[in-house]
């Protein structure tokens, strides 16, 4: 058995952020991933990271604002408060941690514009800051040699004496199974995307955390909230940065207009993500688009900016679109791309409330996309995601380590454990009867999910992709795993997501249709309208012997009561 004060599962931002904070705190602190590190999904993040910084004339208010005001009215406004006020603070630890932020022509931090925001205040490296950052904070928990446990798979949480006493987890590369104990465990784990098809995001994020969280006893919050970013690649789907529109890109319908103007008159293309989508998605069911898609032109702005602050995208139309983006416009489409419900956190990272207002898992922490703490509501905003990983990632690191302060380790069983997981794996590896295929199976609902779920709902659409999963969730019960094997058995891991998507999509499904209006990202055409008479409320799940039970929270607001909402 392996054993730590700290235990972070997920080493993209948001874990790495954790584990510098624990590690800064004294705590013996590890981190756990099923990749290497830098091969986390953080890396794919393209455009920047907001911060609103008092020398430059901006306030934390305006900044909250735009986010109160992007997350339709949705957000916690007390957790929105913490993230804009820290966010000055934590821009600075990073470019003390060796980022190198793009400069303006007077060598000061340069900033673009993001959508649903009154001001430019995005600081970023190109089109690669995820990347930088997360090169910047992997070199800092070499440099402390903090135990990284690279390519190990989390199973399970274990639950005992009442809290989080750690997990079993299992060594990728040799099969070997084993027990990792913790005082204190943070699930950084980052999204689902691949619960749907097609989707901005990497092969790994399939929702490991939220479901191990959830089988463990802790309660979903805002799953019906799922993010359609308005530029994500014909076919491929992958994400072509909203740094492209900030640096002044168009949005054109078949006919050449820039349509926005009929949507968005005053912020255009960088109105908020979840009207830029709907936006496009009505132009192209009206037969405005081109092949199911509209273009992105950004020619206008020119090669040599193209090439020094948009170069991954360039490279990305030449090599997966065959389009130049300095020459031609480029095909783009709403695609899933983030999940803005999660673990239900509080703002110290909590997976439990000590008033007991909501289900919970005491000792059990979550942070980044994996977790709602709730500041991005019904929508993001662009920037903001990467900014919630590092303040949010390091209140929870700091607050495991009090709590890890609190406590001793529990009295683990590790015979048992071991044998139980063991067990699971057996019955899963010796199935092989079916035509299934997970790959199969995946698909399967990731297009449900996409049909059902996507930028515009309705009930019966989502009642269809419901009864889907759950026919996929019937059938995962016998698909066969064809590599039998011990050593690097890749097919048994896309196994043990698919499990984990299948619980995330049906907490996304079931939150949706129990939320009967329109706000942010959540468009019901049977019910067009925000109705914060009713719904000004957070929608909550948590697992049941038969179907996920449903709970509701209030919305905090702090100082922004709901308005009309136009861009
Ligand atoms: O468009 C982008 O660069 C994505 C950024 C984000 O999701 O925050």
């Amino acid at each position: 058995m392996y054993d730590h004060d700290v235990l972070v599962i997920g080493a993209g931002l948001a874990g790495m952020r954790a584990a510098i904070a624990a590690h800064q705190q004294g705590a013996d602190v590890a981190i756990m991933s099923k990749v290497h590190p830098v091969r986390s999904h953080s890396n794919a993040a393209q455009g920047g990271i907001n911060a609103a910084l008092t020398d430059r004339g901006d306030s934390w208010e305006d900044h909250a604002f735009d986010t109160v005001k992007g997350s339709d009215w949705l957000g916690d406004q007390d957790a929105i408060e913490v993230m804009c006020q820290e966010a000055g603070d934590e821009l600075i630890a990073l470019e003390h941690m060796g980022v190198i932020f793009n400069r303006d022509g007077g060598g000061h931090l340069g900033t673009r514009a993001f959508g649903g925001q009154r001001r430019a205040r995005t600081f970023f490296v190109a089109d690669i800051t995820g990347q930088a950052l997360l090169e910047a904070m992997y070199d800092q928990l070499m440099r402390w040699e903090v135990r990284s446990y690279e390519e190990w798979f989390c199973l399970e949480l274990i639950v005992a004496e009442g809290r989080c006493a750690g997990c079993v987890a299992l060594e990728v590369r040799s099969g070997t199974l084993a027990v990792i104990r913790a005082k204190a465990v943070v699930v950084a784990t980052g999204g689902l995307g691949r619960a749907f098809e097609p989707t901005t995001n990497a092969l790994i994020c399939t929702g490991d955390g939220m479901a191990l969280a959830y089988r463990a006893g802790a309660a979903l919050m805002d799953m019906e909230m799922v993010q359609y970013h308005p530029t994500t690649l014909k076919g491929s789907g992958i994400l072509i940065t909203e740094g492209a529109r900030g640096e002044g890109a168009y949005l054109l319908n078949k006919d050449g207009d820039r349509f926005m103007e009929c949507y968005a008159p005053s912020m255009m293309e960088l109105a908020s993500r979840d009207v830029t989508s709907r936006a496009e998605q009505t132009e192209i069911d009206a037969g405005r688009g081109v092949d199911g898609c509209v273009m992105l032109d950004c020619r206008h702005l020119g090669e040599r900016l193209i090439k020094e602050r948009l170069s991954q995208i360039h490279e990305i139309g030449l090599d997966l679109a065959e389009v130049d983006i300095t020459k031609e416009p480029i095909p783009v489409r709403p695609g899933m791309h983030y999940q803005m419900g999660g673990i239900k956190t509080d703002v110290e990272g909590r997976c439990w409330d000590p008033q007991g207002r909501w289900q919970g898992v005491e000792g059990l922490f979550a942070a980044g996309e994996a977790a709602c703490v709730s500041v991005h509501g019904g929508n993001r905003l662009g920037a903001n995601s990467l900014l919630d990983t590092v303040v949010f990632g390091r209140r929870a690191g700091q607050a495991a380590v009090d709590y890890s302060q609190s406590t001793g380790p529990a009295d683990l069983k590790e015979t048992y454990y071991l044998a139980q997981a063991k067990e699971r794996l057996a019955q899963m590896l010796e199935r092989n009867s079916s035509e299934d295929s997970v790959a199969r199976l995946r698909l399967e609902m990731g297009k449900a999910m996409d049909q059902g779920l996507g930028v515009f709902r309705d009930q019966q659409g989502m009642e269809a992709a419901l009864s889907r999963v759950l026919e996929v969730k019937d059938r995962y019960q016998r698909v066969p795993v064809r590599d039998k094997g011990r050593m690097f058995n890749t097919a048994l891991i896309f196994a043990l997501e698919l499990g984990f998507m299948l619980d995330c999509a049906e907490t996304i499904v079931r939150s949706a249709l129990e939320r009967k209006e329109s706000r942010g990202a959540h468009f019901r055409r049977d019910y067009p309208q925000r109705n914060d008479s009713e719904w000004l409320k957070h929608v909550l799940l948590d697992a049941a012997l038969e179907v996920p039970r449903v709970a509701y929270l209030p919305v905090t607001i702090t100082r922004w009561p709901p308005e009309k909402r136009v861009y």
